[in-house]
């Protein structure tokens, strides 16, 4: 049986690491490329774009693909897509491997929206530190006029043209413990974080540095996804894998 694992997610790590001990499957895990230095991968890698939903479809094709499973970021929703069509055109059976989102509690000041500019509506017009916990994919969305100043977190540098004139920029890698969050945070004097709906363990941190130190944080809503199955866990995974293996 040979897989396709489409990655750029902790779980999409796990999964490779729990296929590249099994001598019964093959599977190619799948990058976009965005980050200069990605973390080792225990299986065969290719990097790049397949060139939209017909690329896909061909590599599907080329390669013999007998089940596809998509474990990207729950923000990576152009992929997402693609994978849910090209998996229709060709008949493979897709899955999805995701964590739960995060569920504000008590304590929580969460101010939830729908995308990266309706976050920067939400920041009013008294002037703030903005404490960006987006990446740099989406701070493009914070360049125009703002009475704002951000300290923006990113694992590479962003390009300076698509970035918000008053900036700090702090480059690192998560997982983030509880504990440097808060020392960041008051390090940087933050008003207000701006935050995307991940979910999962390695970025929570700043979400519950937020509650401890009653900051405010504008939490962007995950952006919709295609029809199918999805699982919380890799055992999950794996049993949905067994339940697809083609027929000898
Ligand atoms: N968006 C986030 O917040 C976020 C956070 C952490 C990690 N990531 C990871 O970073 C990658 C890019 O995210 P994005 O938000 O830019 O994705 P996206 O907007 O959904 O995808 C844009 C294009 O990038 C290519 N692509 C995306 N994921 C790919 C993969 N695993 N393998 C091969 N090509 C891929 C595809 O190009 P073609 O159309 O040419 O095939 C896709 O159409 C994803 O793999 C995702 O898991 C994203």
């Amino acid at each position: 049986m040979k897989l396709l694992v489409l990655g750029g997610s902790s779980e999409a790590g796990l999964l490779a690491r729990a296929l590249s001990a099994r001598d019964d499957l093959a599977a190619i895990l799948s990058l976009a490329g965005r980050t200069a230095n990605p973390a080792v991968s225990p299986l065969p890698t290719r990097i790049g774009g397949f060139g939209g939903v017909q690329g896909l479809i061909d590599f599907l094709q080329a390669e013999r693909i007998d089940a596809l499973i998509d474990a990207t970021h729950p923000f990576a929703a152009r992929m997402k897509r693609h994978a849910a069509a090209a998996c229709a055109a060709t008949k493979t059976p897709l899955c999805a491997f995701s964590r739960a989102p995060w569920i504000a509690k008590e304590g929580d000041r969460w101010t939830e929206v729908e995308d990266a500019a309706a976050a920067v509506r939400a920041l009013d017009d008294e002037p703030r530190r903005v404490f960006l916990a987006i990446g740099r994919q989406q701070a493009g969305a914070f360049a125009g006029p703002s009475p704002h100043h951000f300290i923006l977190r990113a694992i590479d540098a962003p390009s300076p043209e698509s970035l918000p004139a008053s900036l700090d920029l702090v480059l690192a890698r998560g997982p983030f413990a509880i504990e440097d969050e808060i020392a960041l945070m008051r390090e940087k004097r933050i008003d207000i974080v701006v935050s995307k709906n991940a979910g999962g363990e390695a970025t929570r941190a700043k979400i519950d540095a937020a509650r401890a130190l009653r900051l405010p944080v504008v939490m962007i809503r995950r952006p919709p996804a295609p029809e199918r199955p999805v699982f919380e866990t890799l055992e999950g995974v794996l049993g949905w894998i067994e339940a697809h293996r083609p027929a000898p």
